[in-house]
């Protein structure tokens, strides 16, 4: 059985593009897999959130985890500060990891380029505690989305140069788990080619959204005048629209609008309001999941607790191996 380790930061409420980098075939992934699911709230300190929005973020995101369908019975499900050995981890794995190379990677110069009042040191290390976070449990596979590509490339380098320097094999090398398809990257509703909170809110639809409030966004969401002639190129944002439509709705209503698209006699509004309809289908479920769950405080709790003990019991016996490996010995 293979180990399976997916994180998300607690930066509000889930969206569609965490849905379909991170939880595409739960079902599958924590039927046949030895899965932990946890909520990166260390990552999020680098954007110095208030503790009330703190707390309250990571409780909506373990709510959500659940709505979407991970089963606490057979999935690990956590908060990764309830888990502290990963800071022993990240911190034992940065004695190896160039100060040069985290500079080089692209999502720390676009935070830099972003926010160049606030270039903590978190910032620099997120790759190694990221890196901490899945070897931890020494997984086989990590579901993330396309964005996340270069964090997993660093993680097998890391887990790879620690195998060289102590001679062994402790760590294996994880690959990204996407289900035979390429890594996934949901757009956004405002013509950008991301849905992220952190960039654009108004990209997003998250999970938590009502059926009314996920219409009002597909149908302001931002297209084009239409093709004049066949063949023509679609734009970023009508792309956006035929992406999102191909992760909810079914094959041939994708197809019927690509057809209307290349004869010229596409209407927007009806793509939209179809889109609208089949994403309604999709989130509803989830939606009302999430309205009944936020109600349920003690299970929350008990979750999160249950989590923590499990995911704890995987970490220490890691940390226990790491240190022997390393040379930490009783005097
Ligand atoms: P985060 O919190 O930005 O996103 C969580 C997960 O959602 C995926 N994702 C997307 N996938 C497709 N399309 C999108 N528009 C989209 N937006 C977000 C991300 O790829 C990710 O899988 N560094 C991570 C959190 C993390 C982590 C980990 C993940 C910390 N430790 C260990 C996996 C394993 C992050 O910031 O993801």
């Amino acid at each position: 059985m293979d180990t399976v380790v997916s994180g998300i930061r607690p930066t509000g409420f889930l969206h569609l593009g965490n849905y379909f980098g991170a939880l595409r075939n739960f079902i599958k992934m924590q039927n046949e897999n030895n899965c932990y699911f946890f909520i990166a709230d260390y990552h999020s300190l680098t954007t110095h959130p208030t503790p009330g929005d703190l707390r309250t973020n990571v409780k909506n995101v373990l709510i959500d985890y659940v709505a979407a369908g991970l089963d606490p019975e057979k999935a690990t499900i956590y908060v990764q500060s309830d888990v502290p050995q990963v800071c022993e981890l990240s911190l034992l794995l940065s004695m190896n990891v160039y100060v040069g190379e985290l500079q080089r990677v692209a999502s720390f110069k676009e935070k830099v380029r972003r926010q160049p009042n606030n270039v903590n040191a978190g910032l620099l290390n997120y790759p190694v505690l990221m890196a901490a976070d899945i070897l931890l449990h020494r997984a086989d596979k990590v579901p993330v989305g396309k964005d996340q590509e270069q964090h997993l490339e660093m993680t097998r380098d890391f887990a790879q140069r620690f195998n060289h320097i102590y001679q062994n094999e402790y760590f294996k090398l994880p690959v990204a788990y996407n289900f035979g398809n390429d890594l996934i990257k949901i757009p956004g509703l405002d013509g950008s080619t991301k849905m992220s909170k952190s960039d654009n809110e108004g990209s997003c639809v998250y999970l938590s959204d009502a059926p009314e409030v996920v219409r009002k966004k597909i149908m302001k969401a931002v297209s084009d005048s239409g093709p004049t002639e066949p063949g023509q190129p679609k734009s970023q944002a009508v792309e956006n629209l035929f992406s999102l439509m191909k992760a909810v709705s079914a094959p041939d209503t994708l197809q019927y609008f690509e057809d209307q698209y290349q004869a010229c006699q596409i209407r927007y509004g009806d793509m939209k309001k179809q889109l609208a309809a089949d994403m309604i289908a999709f989130i509803q479920p989830i939606y009302e999941r999430i309205l009944e769950l936020r109600s349920k405080d003690d299970y929350i709790s008990k979750i999160a607790r249950e989590g923590a003990e499990k995911a704890r019991e995987s970490a220490a016996k890691t940390i226990k191996d790491v240190r022997e490996i390393i040379g930490f010995k009783a005097l």
